[in-house]
């Protein structure tokens, strides 16, 4: 299989978080955190992608970089929104205190500052680096507030009456909290409430989003150190379902919260609505080798998120399931896009998709990536989901560095990054496994 654009890649070096992702005149915009210079993170910039429907993308550039001193260091992640027909990117605009001396793409020992800023465009393509940012959020000075260095990633969106914001932060370095600010015009804005849950849910919360949907509302974070010492990654992303009060910015977030992801390895997730009004989500795929051809870094499919009875479902977008549609026998047959194999499993069965094992124990799907990743130090080898409810139906998206395992339409999702996969595949039993391919 070739490189495909299905899963949007790093265009060379390194990316990691979902930015600014919005359909906007006709396009997707997907922005995302980007380090052009080697592939590994450094100072940030904003690389730009769009797509007409969610499935091929084509990169555009670079969007933002830093050029102020608010963020002479990196322009962090956030979000976009649009008004009066202009698209408005916020992100967080970081200046390191002290920069690492042998690195200066880097900073020593966290000692850097956070501002929330603001940017327009009149097309989505072009940004005023050089005049058109502005200070929005200047860094916090009040502790009981938030963290100077650590409050980051806005997330802009309309309420009934007002612009709302949500930031995440830490209390004290100790707990993850997420901060409220309001504002009528999105220029002046005002800090409200903030919403935390102590010990047990990592120490500082990245990337938040909350957004309402038919079934309920959701808040959706990625939360650092949330898993113990021994796995390679600690930070994990989580979802809730929440309720919030406009009028006092008051989050309600229950004890339980599922994982994004059961494969455990994508992070910063971000939604919006798509074309058709269905909340969509894309996160950063986390890899641990550069590829062979020097790109390390891509997103996951996009995914439709919905709740139903108290349940975060993360759906195949229809137009990604719509894509997949030309049955092929073989997997020597399928495009460059990689394939969809499609299949159910009873208990005790299994499946090898080129060397990756999906498998029904009890309940459960458990995926297992040992032959076809590398071996390290706590590597995450084995995934598993919970009890599942709606039965064992499998569809299986392929792509030469990604299985993404969708189950039961959305009930749980286990995605993992893989290398070197084999062409062959096989089902338990010579189980019929159907295929589909892009056309
Ligand atoms: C999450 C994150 C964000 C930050 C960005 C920097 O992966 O740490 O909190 O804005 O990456 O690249």
């Amino acid at each position: 299989m070739k490189r495909q654009t299905l899963h949007l890649k790093a265009p060379d070096n390194w990316i990691n978080d979902p930015n600014g992702f919005i359909y906007y005149k006709g396009y997707y915009h997907l922005f995302y955190q980007y380090f052009p210079y080697e592939p590994r993170w450094g100072t940030m910039h904003w690389g730009h992608a769009v797509s007409r429907d969610l499935v091929t993308w084509e990169h555009k550039g670079l969007a933002l970089y830093p050029t102020t001193r608010a963020d002479q260091n990196g322009c962090f992640s956030g979000s976009a929104i649009e008004e009066d027909g202009k698209l408005y990117l916020v992100y967080t605009g970081v200046r390191y205190e002290v920069v690492n001396p042998d690195d200066p793409h880097t900073c020593l020992n966290e000692q850097f500052e956070s501002a929330q800023l603001m940017i327009s465009s009149e097309d989505g393509f072009s940004f005023d680096n050089e005049h058109g940012k502005e200070i929005i959020i200047p860094p916090v000075t009040d502790p009981s507030i938030g963290d100077r260095t650590h409050t980051r990633d806005p997330k802009i969106w309309r309420g009934k009456d007002a612009w709302y914001l949500i930031l995440g932060s830490t209390v004290e370095e100790k707990y993850g909290e997420v901060l409220f600010y309001r504002s009528e015009d999105l220029h002046t804005w005002t800090y409200v409430n903030k919403a935390w849950k102590g010990p047990k849910y990592g120490w500082m919360w990245e990337c938040p989003d909350y957004f309402e949907t038919d079934g309920g509302e959701v808040l959706i974070l990625s939360a650092m150190k949330l898993l113990p010492d021994h796995v390679k990654e600690r930070n994990q992303s989580i979802c809730f379902p929440v309720t919030f009060d406009e009028a006092s910015c008051a989050l309600q977030i229950p004890d339980a919260y599922q994982y994004l992801d059961y494969g455990l390895d994508l992070y910063a997730p971000q939604t919006t609505l798509d074309k058709d009004g269905l909340r969509t989500m894309i996160a950063w795929v986390r890899m641990p080798r550069v590829t062979e051809e020097g790109w390390i870094g891509m997103f996951c499919s996009p995914r439709m998120v919905e709740v139903a009875n108290g349940h975060i479902f993360f759906r195949m977008h229809p137009n990604i399931r719509n894509a997949y549609s030309r049955a092929v026998r073989d997997v020597k047959d399928v495009s460059d896009d990689g394939y969809m194999a499609s299949f159910d499993l009873e208990d005790g069965e299994a499946a090898d998709i080129g060397g990756f094992i999906i498998s029904r124990k009890g309940n459960r799907i458990v995926t297992d990536r040992s032959s076809v990743y590398p071996a390290f130090e706590g590597a995450h080898l084995i995934s598993e989901t919970p009890e599942l409810k709606g039965g064992c139906h499998l569809d299986v998206l392929v792509d030469p560095h990604l299985i993404e395992v969708y189950i039961n339409d959305g009930e749980y999702v286990i995605s993992n990054v893989v290398y070197d996969l084999r062409d062959k595949i096989h089902c338990d039993k010579d189980k019929d496994i159907l295929l589909y391919t892009t056309a």
